[in-house]
C-alpha cells in the first residue's frame, strides 16, 4: 500500500490545469460508443475510473485510436456483446451509467468492479430499469454488483428518483435512448446536468423543463468534444490556496455548468477570496481567513463530492460549520461521514455527527498518520489538511488517488515550488 508524506510548508503559487471533468469524461465515452461514425475527444480525465469505462466501450465494439497527445478518435455505432466481464474498477458513475446504456442494447453483459463497488447500492438504478422492462439483476438475488444485463426491449417511463442523484438520472436517460418512446426523469433537487447537456450537444432530442428532463429514443450524431477541467479536483486547490497563508493559485479552464459550483459559493460565504471567470473558466484563489457557515441540505447535490475537502476548510476556519442532509455521503467510495470524521479526528480536529448533519469546529490541525480507506477524495483531503498541520502527515493508501487525479502529488510539488 503506497504512502504519501506531506509536511507543512510555504505558500502555493502558480497556474495549473486539473484533469478533464470525470463526470463529462464517462458520458462522452458512452455517447461516442453509441454514435454511428467517428468522434474526437480531447482532455479526457486521465484517472483510472475513466480508463475502465474506455476499456469497456472497447470490449463492446467501439474502435478507439489514442493519439500521443491524448486525443481520442472513437468509432462507435456497431456495438456487440462482450467476451468477458466488464470491470468498472472503483467507479460508481461508470457502473450506473453503463447499466443504463447496456440495458438498452440487445446483448448480454455483466458489470463488476472492486470491493467498494460491490458494496454500493445499485437498487437505485435497478428499480427504474425494471420499470422500463429491463432484465437486470444483482449478484445472487441481491441488488448488488456484479450486475447481469440482458439488454433490449425497453419501454419509456416517467421516473422520479427517491434520491437526488445525477448517476440515476444519467442511467435512466441513457436507457431512454433505446426505449420505444420518450423517457422523463423528474428531479426535486437539481443535480449535475452533464447527461442532458451532452445529449443536446450531440443532436439527441432532449427537452429540459424545470425539474423535468425528457429524452426521445435515438443516437448521437458523431461529435468533437474538448472536456473542461474538473471542478471537483479544482476544489482541492481552492481550499489549499485559501488556508495556506500567502498562496495564490489559478486553476485553468474549469467547467462552470449547473450543480457543480456549490463549493465556490460555500467557500466565498466562509470568507474565501476566489473568482471563477465566466468566460475562460479560470478559478483564481488567494489565501484568506475563513469562518464557519451552514451548508443546507438543498445545496448538497451541487457539492456532494467536495464535502471532504470543505470539511478540511471548516476545520481551519473560525467557528462551527454544519453540513446538513449529508446521508448520501455514507454510500460513496467510502462511508465519507465516517472517513471524514476519522481523518479530522486523527489530525486533532473537532468533528461530530448529529443525525445526517456533519458538524466541524474550526481549530488547529496536527500532523498524523491517516488512511485513505481506498477513497481518492479522502486521500487528497488529507494531503490538503497536512499543508497546515503542525508536523508531517502520512497518507496511507495514497494509490487511491489514481482513480481520479494521478498527477495530484506532482501538481502540489509544482505549486509549492512557486509554479511556472
Ligand atoms: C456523478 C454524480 C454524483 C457524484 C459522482 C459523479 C455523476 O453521484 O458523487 O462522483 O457523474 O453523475 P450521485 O449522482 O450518486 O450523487
Amino acid at each position: 500500500m503506497s504512502v504519501f508524506e506531506v509536511g507543512p510548508g510555504g505558500p502555493l503559487r502558480g497556474r495549473l490545469s486539473v484533469p478533464g471533468d470525470k463526470s463529462i469524461s464517462h458520458r462522452v465515452l458512452l455517447l461516442a460508443a453509441l454514435a454511428d461514425g467517428t468522434c474526437t475527444i480531447r482532455g479526457l480525465s486521465d484517472g483510472l475510473d475513466v480508463r475502465c469505462t474506455l476499456s469497456i466501450i472497447r470490449q463492446v465494439g467501439a474502435d478507439v485510436d489514442e493519439g500521443s497527445d491524448g486525443t481520442l478518435r472513437i468509432r462507435g455505432g456497431r456495438l456487440h456483446g462482450p467476451d468477458d466481464v466488464l470491470d468498472v474498477g472503483n467507479s460508481g458513475t461508470g457502473i450506473r451509467l453503463l447499466a443504463g446504456m447496456l440495458a438498452g442494447l440487445p446483448f448480454r453483459s455483466v458489470l463488476d468492479g472492486d470491493a467498494s463497488i460491490r458494496r454500493r447500492p445499485m437498487d437505485r438504478v435497478l428499480a427504474p430499469l425494471a420499470q422500463m422492462g429491463a432484465r437486470v439483476s444483482g449478484s445472487d438475488g441481491s441488488t448488488l454488483a456484479p450486475l447481469a444485463i440482458d439488454g433490449g426491449g425497453l419501454t419509456g417511463i416517467e421516473y422520479e428518483s427517491p434520491v437526488a442523484s445525477a448517476q440515476v438520472k444519467g442511467c435512466v436517460l441513457f436507457a431512454g435512448l433505446s426505449a420505444d418512446g420518450p423517457t422523463t426523469v423528474v428531479e426535486a433537487l437539481r443535480t449535475r446536468a452533464h447527461t442532458e447537456e451532452l445529449f443536446a450537444a450531440t443532436g439527441i432530442d432532449v427537452v429540459e423543463e424545470p425539474g423535468r428532463i425528457t429524452v426521445s429514443p435515438g443516437r448521437p450524431v458523431p461529435f468533437d468534444h474538448e472536456v473542461e477541467g474538473d471542478p471537483s479536483q479544482a476544489a482541492f486547490w481552492a481550499v489549499a490556496a485559501s488556508i495556506v497563508p500567502g498562496s495564490e493559485v489559478v486553476v485553468q479552464d474549469v467547467y462552470r455548468g449547473p450543480a457543480r459550483g456549490g463549493f465556490v459559493d460555500v467557500l466565498r460565504r466562509m470568507g474565501a477570496d476566489l473568482y471563477h471567470d465566466p468566460e475562460g473558466g479560470d478559478l483564481t484563489v488567494r489565501a484568506a481567513a475563513l469562518h464557519g457557515t451552514v451548508v443546507g441540505a438543498e445545496e448538497v447535490p451541487g457539492l456532494v463530492d467536495e464535502i471532504p475537502v470543505l470539511a478540511v476548510a471548516a476545520a481551519c476556519a473560525e467557528g462551527e460549520t454544519r453540513f446538513e442532509g449529508v446521508a448520501e455521503l455514507r454510500v460513496k467510495e467510502s462511508d465519507r461521514i465516517a472517513t471524514v470524521e476519522g481523518l479530522l479526528e486523527a489530525m486533532g480536529g473537532s468533528v461530530r455527527t448529529e443525525g445526517d448533519v456533519l458538524v466541524v469546529e474550526g481549530g488547529r490541525l496536527r500532523g498524523a498518520s491517516v488512511r485513505s480507506h481506498h477513497d481518492h477524495r479522502i486521500a487528497m483531503a488529507g494531503a490538503v489538511a497536512a499543508l497546515v498541520a503542525d508536523g508531517p502527515t502520512t497518507v496511507d493508501g495514497w494509490d487511491a488517488v489514481a482513480t481520479s487525479y494521478p498527477g495530484f502529488a506532482d501538481d502540489l510539488a509544482a505549486l509549492r515550488g512557486g509554479g511556472d
